[in-house]
C-alpha cells in the first residue's frame, strides 16, 4: 500500500521532552533523517546535544515525558538499548570505557554478535575487519591491541569507526563533542564516515559536533542549532558555517 507514500524516514525525533533529575532538558526536539542524509547537530555547551544521542540510544538515566522516536516507522521510545542496537541504531560514544584486557578484535566479535543475534566466528571478523581497515586505510595491528589501553584521541575514534563499518546500521550517532579531539582525530571521524558510506549509501548519519572541521569531510545535508533543549534553527551546510564564523551569541541573545 506504501509504494507511491512518501518514504519512511529512517529516524524521526518527534516533539521529544526529556527530563533527567527533575530538570526538562529537551524541551520539544522535532527533525527527521531520510535514508542516506548525513545530519549535524551543533549548539554551545549545555544545549541538550548528548543527551539527545544518549536518549535515542535509550540510556537509562534519562526520563521521556513527551513525543516519541521511531526508527524506519517503528516507535522505538521504550526499546531498551540493546534492542535498538540490534535494530540497527549506533552509537559511537557507547564503546566501553571500563573495558580493559579485552582486544578490539575480541570487542568487536561481541558487538557483531550482538547485533546480528547470533555468534560471529573469529574468522568471520577478521575477515570483515582485514577488509574495512584496508579501505579506512588502518594498520592491521591495530586489531591485536587492547581496548582504550593508551588509546590516542586518534585511535578510539579508529575503533569507533570501525565498530560502526562493521556492525552495519541504519543509523549511526557520533557524538563528537566533549572528547578533546585534534584535527588529525576529527579527520579519522570525517573521512571515516564518509568511507563508509560510499559502500553503505542508505545509512543515515547523525553528528554532533562544535567544530565545522568535521564536515569538510562529511558535508551535512541539515544542520540542526540546538539552544536551551530545543531546535533553534535548521539549515544547510552554510548554517554551520555561520555558527563557526559568528559563534552562538546571535541566537543565545533570542
Ligand atoms: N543525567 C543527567 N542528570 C542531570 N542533568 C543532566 C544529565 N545529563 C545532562 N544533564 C544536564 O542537561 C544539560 C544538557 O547537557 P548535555 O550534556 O546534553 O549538553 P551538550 O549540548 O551535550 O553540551 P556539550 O556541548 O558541553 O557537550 C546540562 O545542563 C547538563 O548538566
Ligand atoms: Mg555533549
Amino acid at each position: 500500500m506504501a509504494t507511491d507514500a512518501v518514504p519512511v524516514p529512517l529516524l524521526a525525533v518527534e516533539d521529544l521532552r526529556v527530563v533527567a533529575d527533575d530538570n526538562e532538558i529537551l524541551r520539544g526536539v522535532t527533525f527527521e533523517i531520510a535514508p542516506g542524509e548525513v545530519h549535524a547537530l551543533m549548539g554551545p555547551n549545555g544545549a541538550g546535544k548528548s543527551t539527545l544521542a544518549n536518549v535515542l540510544l535509550g540510556h537509562p538515566g534519562y526520563r521521556v515525558t513527551g513525543g516519541a522516536i521511531r526508527v524506519k516507522g517503528e516507535d522505538v521510545t521504550t526499546w531498551p538499548t540493546e534492542v535498538r542496537g540490534k535494530a540497527g541504531m549506533f552509537l559511537a560514544f557507547q564503546h566501553p570505557e571500563a573495558l580493559s584486557g579485552v582486544s578490539v578484535t575480541q570487542f568487536l566479535r561481541q558487538a557483531m554478535s550482538a547485533r546480528r543475534g547470533t555468534e560471529v566466528s573469529v574468522l568471520e571478523v577478521r575477515l570483515a575487519m582485514t577488509e574495512w581497515m584496508e579501505r579506512l586505510g588502518m594498520d592491521p595491528a591495530f586489531g591485536e591491541r587492547y581496548l582504550n589501553e593508551g588509546f590516542s584521541g586518534g585511535e578510539r575514534k579508529r575503533n569507533e569507526i570501525l565498530q560502526m563499518a562493521l556492525l552495519d546500521p541504519e543509523v549511526a550517532v557520533l557524538d563528537e563533542t566533549d572528547s578533546g579531539l585534534d584535527v588529525d582525530a576529527l579527520k579519522v571521524v570525517g573521512s571515516g564516515v564518509r568511507t563508509v558510506r560510499e559502500l553503505r549509501p542508505a545509512m543515515g548519519v547523525l553528528v554532533v559536533t562544535h567544530y565545522q572541521r568535521i564536515l569538510v569531510d562529511l558535508i551535512p545535508d541539515r544542520v540542526h542549532l540546538m539552544v536551551d533543549g530545543r531546535i533553534a534553527e535548521s539549515g544547510g551546510a552554510e548554517l554551520a558555517a555561520r555558527i563557526e564564523a559568528g559563534g552562538y551569541d546571535a541566537w543565545r541573545a533570542r
